[in-house]
């Protein structure tokens, strides 16, 4: 999927970061022992409803085999073969970020549905490394502390079982077994790089923003809202003006009116006016 070179190797500013969300990015949710009862509880539902509905006869889904198979985090591994050279002149680090479902799909699953996965080859004086690391989003942060899949994925959405799906996925919410007020995004759809900050994102949440480690490791700062001024879905694939260096974005949803926002982000990461464009439907 998308990919982002960064010039020179710079060391990124991160600011406008919602601290509360780099606590939970780093260190996952603290679990009472009601919450782990009441996972139980929603767990013993769902297998019930997946022996009940899945097809044990079915291929294995074409985005989670061969190719497309999962891979684990990796690296950095130093100085990897090269064939052929890279001119002396080039530096800095190459990125790209796509699906990589870390844990197994209970019900459906869709090829946009795998968590984050960022591959960066660091390239300095001929020399390169090779990592690949996940994104740290909220959601990765709580199937880690559950040790399973336990939010609903798009390819849950599909068919009439999908209304089972939504609604045990509803209940986890409810019951507290899971926190969306930190968005529910995978950020592995898109990159970009602007105003020194390399960010992932996907259409359905905020973006995260990932610093550049020595040897070209890779690790997730936190989700950014822009000090506050985002306050909806930020597109995976904003435009930056070469010439004024502003980021132009936009955000959707399905919930509820402004359906579109338009905003602008400043050569120097100030967010601009938010700017209705669809308010009364989609
Ligand atoms: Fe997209």
């Amino acid at each position: 999927m998308g990919n982002a070179g960064v010039n020179g190797y710079q060391q990124a500013k991160y600011r406008g970061m919602v601290s509360d969300d780099n606590a939970l990015v780093k260190s996952g949710r603290k679990l009472g022992i009601f919450h782990i009862a009441a996972a139980k509880f929603v767990n013993a539902i769902e297998r019930a409803a997946v022996w009940a509905l899945s097809d044990p006869k079915a291929p294995p889904n074409y985005y989670l085999s061969g190719n497309y198979g999962p891979v684990d985090e990796f690296g950095p591994a130093l100085s990897i073969p090269v064939v052929g050279a890279f001119p002396e002149c080039l530096n800095g680090e190459f990125v790209r970020v796509g699906p990589n479902s870390k844990y197994k799909p209970v019900a459906n699953y869709h090829w946009f549905d795998g968590d984050g996965m960022i591959h960066g080859l660091r390239i300095k004086d001929g020399n390169v490394n090779y990592v690949c690391r996940y994104v740290r989003t909220s959601r990765l942060a709580q199937e880690d502390s559950w040790g399973s899949a336990v939010f609903l994925k798009i390819g849950d959405l599909m068919g009439k079982q999908g209304i089972v799906w939504s609604n045990i996925f509803k209940l986890r919410v409810n019951l507290s077994i899971l926190d969306v007020s930190n968005g529910i995004g995978t950020a592995n759809t898109a990159m970009v790089y602007h105003d020194g900050r390399l960010l992932s994102l996907s259409d359905g949440d905020k973006p995260y923003a990932v610093r550049i480690l020595e040897e070209g490791d890779l690790e997730t700062v936190g989700r950014l809202d822009y000090e506050k001024e985002l306050n909806h879905n930020f597109t995976a694939h904003p435009k930056i003006d070469p010439d004024s260096g502003e980021m132009f974005t936009f955000g959707y949803t399905t919930i509820g009116p402004p359906y579109v926002t338009y905003r602008v982000v400043s050569k120097d990461g100030k967010m601009g006016d938010a700017v209705p464009l669809s308010p009364d439907r989609l």
